[in-house]
Parts: C-alpha cells; sequence; structure tokens
C-alpha cells in the first residue's frame, strides 16, 4: 500500500494527534470515491484552508436502504488515488466496513427535522447513515475543518446542524457545486445515464436558472416558480420528478413566498432561498438545486 494511504481506524488516529500536537490545522474531505472534479475541489479549498490535508474514501453501507445502488455504486480506487497523488494530498484514509462497523455496532446519530423533508422523504435512515458516518470520520481524522459539496445541499444543513447541536470543535465548509460546461452536475451517478437521458438531464441546470430568472422578474410566489420549473422539466419525456421545492436557506422549511430583496446588498447575506430538485431518469436518480437572490 501507498505509503500515505491508511485502512486502520486506530492507526489514523494515533497519526492524527501527533499531527496536531505539531499545531498544525486539520482539514478532511469525506468522500464515497469515484472522484471527480466536483470532490477534487473540496480538495482543493481542504489544501487552501489546512495545514495537513485528509481525504476519505468509503463507500457508507449505513446510508444505503437495501434497494439502492450500494453494491453497484462506482469503485475506481486505483483511479481515485492516482488523482489524490497529483494534488499532494497528506493522508488518504480507506477504512474496509468491518473496522468502520464491526460485529455488534450499536450507535447512530440522527439529527431529527432537517433530514425528514426532500431527500428524506424517499431515503428515510439516509441521514442517520450519513450523520454517524461524517461524526466517526471527523473523530478519526481530529479535523479542525470538513469540507462538502453544495450539490448535496441538504446533507451541508443535517451535518451543520449535528455539529452545531452537539458542540463538534469543527468548521463547515460548503463549497460551490461543480458542473460540466453544458450544467449539468457532476456526480459519481452521471455515469450511470444512456446518451439520450444525459442530454435530457440538462432539464435541471436549465430549470433552475429559469427560477432565478422569474425571481429576477418579480415573481415571489413558490408554488407558481415550481409549477413553472416543473413544465420545464416535463419536456424531457424520460424525467420523472421526485420533488421540486424552495425552502428557507438555514432550516430548509418550504416556502410559500420568496420574502423582498433586501434593500441594501451591502448588509450580509442576500440569500433569499433554495430550490432544491429530485429527478429520475430511468434507473438514475439526480439531485441538484440552487440558492435564489
Ligand atoms: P460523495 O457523493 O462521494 O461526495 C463527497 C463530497 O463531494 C460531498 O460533500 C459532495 O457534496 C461533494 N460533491 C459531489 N459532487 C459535487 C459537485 N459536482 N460539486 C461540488 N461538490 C460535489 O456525499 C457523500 O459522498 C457522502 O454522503 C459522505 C459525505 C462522504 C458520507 O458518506
Amino acid at each position: 500500500m501507498e505509503h500515505r494511504v491508511f485502512d486502520d481506524p486506530q492507526v489514523v488516529q494515533q497519526k492524527m494527534i501527533a499531527v496536531r500536537k505539531q499545531g498544525k490545522l486539520i482539514g478532511v474531505v469525506p468522500t464515497m470515491g469515484a472522484l471527480h472534479e466536483g470532490h477534487l475541489s473540496l480538495v482543493q479549498q481542504a489544501k487552501r484552508d489546512a495545514d495537513f490535508v485528509v481525504v476519505t474514501i468509503f463507500v457508507n453501507p449505513t446510508q444505503f436502504a437495501p434497494h439502492e445502488d450500494f453494491d453497484k455504486y462506482p469503485r475506481t480506487l486505483k483511479q481515485d488515488l492516482e488523482q489524490l497523488r497529483e494534488l499532494e494530498v497528506d493522508l488518504i484514509f480507506t477504512p474496509a466496513n468491518e473496522s468502520m462497523y464491526p460485529p455488534g455496532y450499536d450507535t447512530f446519530v440522527e439529527v431529527v427535522e432537517s433530514a425528514k423533508r426532500f431527500e428524506g422523504v424517499s431515503r428515510p435512515a439516509h441521514y442517520r447513515g450519513v450523520a454517524t458516518v461524517v461524526l466517526k470520520l471527523l473523530n478519526i481524522t481530529m479535523a479542525d475543518m470538513a469540507f462538502f459539496g453544495q450539490k448535496d445541499y441538504q446533507q451541508c444543513c443535517v451535518i451543520k446542524k449535528m455539529t452545531a447541536d452537539l458542540n463538534l470543535p469543527v468548521r463547515i465548509t460548503v463549497c460551490p457545486t461543480v458542473r460540466e460546461p453544458d450544467g449539468l452536475a457532476m456526480s459519481s451517478r452521471n455515469r450511470y445515464l444512456s446518451p439520450e437521458e444525459r442530454t435530457q438531464a440538462l432539464v435541471l441546470s436549465r430549470s433552475l436558472t429559469l427560477a432565478q430568472e422569474l425571481v429576477d422578474d418579480g415573481m415571489t410566489d413558490t408554488d407558481r416558480i415550481c409549477r413553472m420549473m416543473r413544465e420545464k422539466i416535463e419536456t424531457s419525456p424520460l424525467a420523472q420528478i421526485d420533488y421540486i421545492a424552495i425552502a428557507d436557506p438555514v432550516t430548509l422549511e418550504e416556502l410559500a413566498t420568496i420574502s423582498a430583496r433586501p434593500q441594501s446588498q451591502t448588509t450580509g447575506n442576500s440569500t433569499r432561498a433554495v430550490v432544491l430538485l429530485a429527478v429520475r431518469f430511468g434507473a438514475t436518480r439526480l439531485i441538484d438545486n440552487t440558492l435564489l437572490f
């Protein structure tokens, strides 16, 4: 095994305790591998912000439901390690299932309200698995900061809530969604799309752009905005909409109207809402979102 790659949680934790003792700030980028430019952008941000960067690669079984794609989730460790070598990551953690969840494993973390809506409806135990594994990874890597992608907006909200509620001494940084040149958000699951589905999937980013245009034109009624997004997505015959929702960007509570734009753009955050969607193309379920300003 390459000298920077470790699979034993205890060994990694001991190493990280030593790194901390040197006074270095530790940044972690949790992933499930099958790395693409989206993941690598998080690593680059971590390299800018931290003194010591850890990338974790672990396809976490507890966040997949029995009928989901755990077995066929892409595993491309060799290519992943090559990409990370180029970026000069300090440590790569690739645990086995049995070392993360040994026989008799019995502890789970549940972020209650923010995990229930949107993704939580069709994936009820998903965020319980995500929160549990992320807390374990933070503890093993002793991270001062952790980096996540806006692509998984609700996941970021759940993790921020866990971090605040459990007083974790870690700063969560959310990095922008990296897209293909034509607008499709990069995802490990895009490789499942047929060429026809891939073309039709462009309606997702286009419907998000439409939402911002409607808001720019003064529309504030979220039902109307969602209806027009739905009409746009339904121009793709292969698209099956799971949900389209407009919500408060922090609490994720659904909004009936989008609040007026702040008078002065100089006073703080001008984010008014987040629009989130999940759409199936054949067997592949894609998610995307954008902040509305
Ligand atoms: P995974 O899907 O591998 O994603 C790892 C990280 O990369 C997440 O923070 C995700 O939001 C980010 N990411 C994915 N696509 C992106 C894109 N196009 N642009 C920017 N960031 C992107 O999310 C998970 O793994 C898991 O749930 C995990 C947090 C590792 C827990 O198992």
